[in-house]
This record gives structure tokens, C-alpha cells and sequence, in this order.
């Protein structure tokens, strides 16, 4: 039980005007435990009804109906105080994680609900980069979540598989490429083209006509070009695959952008028909001026369609056919006009759901000097940053513990987890610059170190041979302020997945490891558990397991192993 959540509750059932939400993200944990353990501020609450501060906690604290878990209620200044019953705490806690094992956490508030997490969606024919791999990690977690709180989840990746670049391609290839050279390095030859494109067509002008003849062809249907585009598709899909197994992620649906070509007719007659189109020079745009946005190009004079036409299709595609209850796209900041573009022409056709989607942003990846361009061809591969992870992995296995069983398989849990525990470990709008030092460092917050506690905790109980079981004495923990510390972390679990979900942020997940982690070591360095005295062994192995358990459960959350030995 998660006592946050408990207290909102009952905070909700004496206040009307505010949600259960409101209430639940307005709680706070006090700086020390004299001032209790949740404490709830009531100067909000003094704007709405025109009160004092003081008086409404005051108020409250007499009038909340205080249930078993909480030995007192009291207020003091604006605050509503909340002390919690120790020993029944950490009883509750214990007792429910060795329950519920794998499902602790687990919640049905999402039930009969669709959720779809629109994530990575690279671009066909250009490298799966160190900047993908924001989306692929981010996305990949939200999904899990919002899975793991009972929605139906659906995970799209709307794969960059149709456009102009697609006409480039074509005429490259067919100018001067090799169908060997692109079976034996699909990407890296396909860039290698479309760089080379891009030389000569600036020496040639002609050539961009001849690209965007290429491309209306594809949309024509034309054999030539359906033939090469999908021969692009598929060798590009084999090595976007080679990574998605190497971080464990699959998806529901590919349903990318081609998917959507035969479907935008009906669009730009829809459209049309709610007289959101006007002419202008021969194409097809809507006017967002009165909005503050320059007007979006719909449908190009020559007739083909953009990215932003076939988005439109597959927001509309995507309400028919799964009816969603939340339509999420995580996406870079760099497309936010874009989206914004997008919704407000959604709104402009009626649809009610347009509030229902979210472009779910995140901040650019940097290298460390200069960025990410895919024309001129400095880019990081992720699976290159990968192997090098695991690589060096690999090395520390061997070099500290060389009879470790499986080092290839750990050696992958550990790197390809380092990788992305460091991605999820910052608020995900913000900026950063991709350095190989930091993610191959294995020191401090990092995924190899909350890895290496939960395979401590799991040698812990290799060794005690004693399968813990909840007929513990909890007095035995109630007094002791380093368990406290740790079930205090466990039980918040539930509340912390909620704010996750809530503001879409793997990293309140990220930092729930991170304390649960260091509670669990200052704990362990503290408290011998092996020792003779059968009862406060039990109670203290209880611990470990739970801890062991919120471990692997919020992990699995971010998309990581928790291996039992490293
Ligand atoms: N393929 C695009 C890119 O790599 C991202 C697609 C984002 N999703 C969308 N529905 N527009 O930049």
C-alpha cells in the first residue's frame, strides 16, 4: 500500500473543489520526520475558499477521519501533518511487495483504455543515430508504464519510410550505386548515396527535379520505383532490428508513413470538406496566420502530399482504428512547430480528440564538438555506442569476477543497461551532449551501480538460505530508522508512477532506483543481516527481498535486466 496515496484519499473525501490528482501532487514529504511523514500545504486551497492558510489546516487536521495506518493527524501553520504508524507501515509495505512480487506497483486505473506510444520512427535508409536514441529509450519506457497501469498500450513506430528523400535515393542508386555494396552495409552505403546526392546535386540543380519526379512516380505506384523503395525498406528494417534486440524493445505496429500513402486522398477530401484548404499557387495549404503559425503545406503543386498530410492521416487512422484514450508521440523539441501545426489543424476539422494527442518532447543530443548532421555524415551509431558499452563491460566482468557464468550475456544486461539508465536519468526536455566517457562510466548514479545492489541483494539471499516469508515481527523494523528509510522509499512506489505517467518523465522512475538504491546500501552498510538472532535476521531478510523485488520492478519499467550475479 502506498500511504501517499492512502492520504490523498482521505484528503479528497473533505475536499471538494480539487481533485484526487491535485491533492495526490500537492502532497510533500517533510524535510525531517518530526514534522511528519507526509505533510499537506493549504495555501492553495486558502485562494479558493478565501481562508487562511492556517485555519483550513487547522480544520482539516480535526475534521479528516484518521485511519489505523496513521498514529496522528496535526497541523502546524498552513500544514497538515500526517504521522504514520511505523510498525504498521512497514508491515503493509513488506507484506505487499512479498505478495505481490513481480506485480507490486502493478495498477488497473488504465483498464478498458487505449494508450498509443508513438516512439523511435527512424528515418528508412539513414543511420539509427545516438539522436534515436532518445525517443527508442523514452518511448520504450513510457509504454511499459502505462502497460504496467493497465491501459491497453499500443507501441508504434511510424517509420520515416516514404518522401522526397526517398526520389533522391532513387536517382542516386540508380546513377551510380551498387546492389551488393548496400546488401553488405545497407546504411552505411544508402548514406554514403544520399550524401553523395546531395554534392552533386549542388553542382546540379536538374537532379532535385529529377528526385522529386522519382518520388511522385512512388506515389503513383509506378513498379520501378515500388521495386527499389521497398528493397531500401527492407535492408534498412534488418539493421534498425539489430538494435531493438539488443534493447529488448518490440513494437505493436510499423505502420510508418508509407502506410498511410493510399489513405490521403480521403484526408485532403475530408479537409476539403470542412473548408480548412485553400489554393495557393497551385498547392494546397491551411492558413494558420490567425494562430500565430506559418500556413502548413498540405499538398504540393505537382500533387504529392508531406509529412505533415500523412501525420494528419494517421492521427485520424489511429482514432478509427484503436479509438485511443491518449495518443502519445515522442518526439524531439526540434518538430514542435510541427506539431503544434498538426493539432491545430485537427482542431480546425472538429475533431475533439485533437486534445487527446500529446507531442511528448525532449531535448537535442549534442556531440561534443559540433551536432549530428546526417548530409555531412558525422554521426554516432548506436549500435556502435552499444557494443562499446558492452565491450567495456565485458572487461570489467573479466577483470573482477572472471568465474562469472554467462559474461557475455551479463556483460550485455550491464552495458546496454548503462546506456540507458543514463539516458532516462535526466528530465527529458533538457539538452545534453552525448559523451562516451560518461556513458561508459560505471561510477555513481549510474545503471551498473542500482544493477550491482539488486545482485547484492540477491547474493544476500543466496547465502542466508532462508526463504522469507511474512510472519516477521515488524516491531523488529519499526524502530530501526534505516529500515524505515527503505520502506518509506518502497511504499512510494505507486505514487511515483503516477507522476511519471502523469507528466510522461521515465526519470521520476530513474530517481525512485536511485533512492530505493542508496536507502538499501546505507541500510545494508548499517544493519548486519546474517546474524544468530533468528527474528531480526527474518525481519532485516525481508527487507532485502523487498528491496530486491521494488528493484527489478522499476527497472524493468526503464526497459533494463536485473541480473542476480555480476
Ligand atoms: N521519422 C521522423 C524523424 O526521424 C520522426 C517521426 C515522428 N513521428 C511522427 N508521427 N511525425 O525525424
Amino acid at each position: 500500500m502506498d500511504f501517499k496515496v492512502e492520504v490523498s484519499k482521505i484528503l479528497s473525501e473533505k475536499i471538494s473543489d480539487f481533485s484526487y490528482e491535485e491533492i495526490l501532487s500537492m502532497i510533500e514529504i517533510p524535510p525531517n520526520a518530526a514534522m511528519g511523514d507526509f505533510a499537506f500545504p493549504c495555501f492553495k486551497l486558502a485562494k479558493t475558499y478565501r481562508k487562511s492558510p492556517n485555519i483550513i489546516a487547522q480544520e482539516l487536521a480535526q475534521e479528516l477521519n484518521r485511519p489505523s495506518y496513521l498514529k496522528s493527524i496535526e497541523n502546524a501553520g498552513g500544514y497538515v501533518n500526517f504521522y504514520v504508524d511505523t510498525i504498521l507501515l512497514s508491515s503493509q509495505v513488506i507484506k505487499e511487495v512479498l505478495e505481490k512480487k513481480e506485480d507490486f506497483g502493478k495498477m488497473d486505473i488504465g483498464s478498458g483504455k487505449n494508450v498509443i506510444v508513438e516512439f523511435s520512427s527512424p528515418n528508412i535508409a539513414k543511420p539509427f543515430h545516438i539522436g534515436h536514441i532518445r525517443t527508442t529509450v523514452i518511448g520504450n519506457s513510457l509504454y511499459k508504464l502505462y502497460k504496467f497501469l493497465g491501459y491497453n498500450t499500443i507501441g508504434i513506430n511510424h517509420l520515416g519510410d516514404y518522401g522526397t528523400q526517398f526520389g533522391k535515393l532513387i536517382v542516386a542508386y540508380k546513377g551510380w550505386g551498387n546492389e551488393e555494396e548496400v546488401k553488405n552495409a545497407p546504411i552505411k552505403t544508402l548514406l554514403k548515396l544520399y550524401i553523395e546526392y546531395h554534392e552533386k546535386a549542388e553542382a546540379n540543380p536538374q537532379m532535385e527535379d529529377e528526385a522529386r519526379e522519382w518520388f511522385k512516380k512512388l506515389e503513383d505506384g509506378d513498379e520501378e520505383a515500388t521495386r527499389l523503395w521497398k528493397f531500401f525498406r527492407e535492408v534498412s528494417l534488418e539493421e534498425f532490428s539489430r538494435v531493438y534486440d539488443m534493447l529488448g524493445i518490440s513494437f505493436d505496429s510499423y505502420a510508418g508513413e508509407s502506410f498511410y500513402s493510399d489513405k490521403m486522398p480521403a484526408v485532403i477530401e475530408l479537409m476539403e470538406e470542412k473548408g480548412v484548404l485553400i489554393e495557393s499557387q497551385g498547392a494546397h495549404i491551411v492558413d494558420l496566420e490567425p494562430y500565430g503559425m506559418p500556413p502548413a503545406l498540405i499538398k504540393k503543386r505537382d500533387g504529392s502530399t508531406l509529412y505533415i498530410t500523412r501525420d494528419l492521416a494517421a492521427a485520424i487512422y489511429r482514432k478509427k482504428t484503436y479509438d485511443f484514450y491518449k495518443n502519445i508521440y515522442v518526439v524531439g523539441s526540434q518538430q514542435a512547430l510541427h506539431f503544434k501545426q498538426w493539432m491545430k489543424i485537427l482542431d480546425l476539422m472538429g475533431f475533439e480528440w485533437a486534445n487527446d494527442c500529446e507531442h511528448v518532447q525532449f531535448g537535442m543530443v549534442g556531440l561534443e564538438e559540433g551536432t549530428l548532421s546526417t548530409r555531412k555524415g558525422r554521426v554516432v551509431f548506436l549500435e556502435d555506442v552499444l557494443n562499446q558499452a558492452i565491450q567495456k563491460t565485458k572487461e570489467v566482468i573479466i577483470e573482477k569476477n572472471p568465474n562469472l557464468e554467462d559474461i557475455d550475456k551479463v556483460a550485455k544486461q550491464i552495458g546496454v543497461g548503462a546506456v540507458v539508465f543514463q539516458e532516462l536519468s535526466n528530465s527529458r526536455i533538457k539538452d545534453y551532449t552525448f559523451s562516451w566517457e560518461r556513458t561508459l562510466s560505471f561510477e555513481g548514479e549510474t545503471g551498473p551501480y542500482v544493477q550491482y545492489t539488486h545482485a547484492r541483494a540477491c547474493s544476500v539471499l543466496r547465502k542466508a538460505n532462508l526463504k522469507p516469508s511474512s510472519e516477521i515481527d515488524f516491531s523488529m523494523l519499526g524502530n530501526n530508522n534505516d529500515a524505515m528509510e527503505v520502506i518509506r522509499v518502497l511504499g512510494s512506489f505507486k505514487s511515483v508512477l503516477l507522476r511519471a505517467a502523469d507528466k510522461n518523465e521515465p526519470h521520476h522512475i530513474t530517481r525512485y532506483i536511485l533512492d530505493l538504491a542508496q536507502a538499501f546500501n546505507k541500510f545494508y552498510h548499517d544493519n548486519p543481516i546474517l546474524v544468530d538472532d533468528e527474528k531480526v535476521k527474518a525481519a532485516r531478510l525481508a527487507i532485502v527481498e523487498a528491496v530486491r523485488i521494488g528493484l527489478e520492478n522499476s527497472l524493468k519499467l526503464l526497459g533494463m535486466e536485473a541480473p542476480e550475479r555480476m
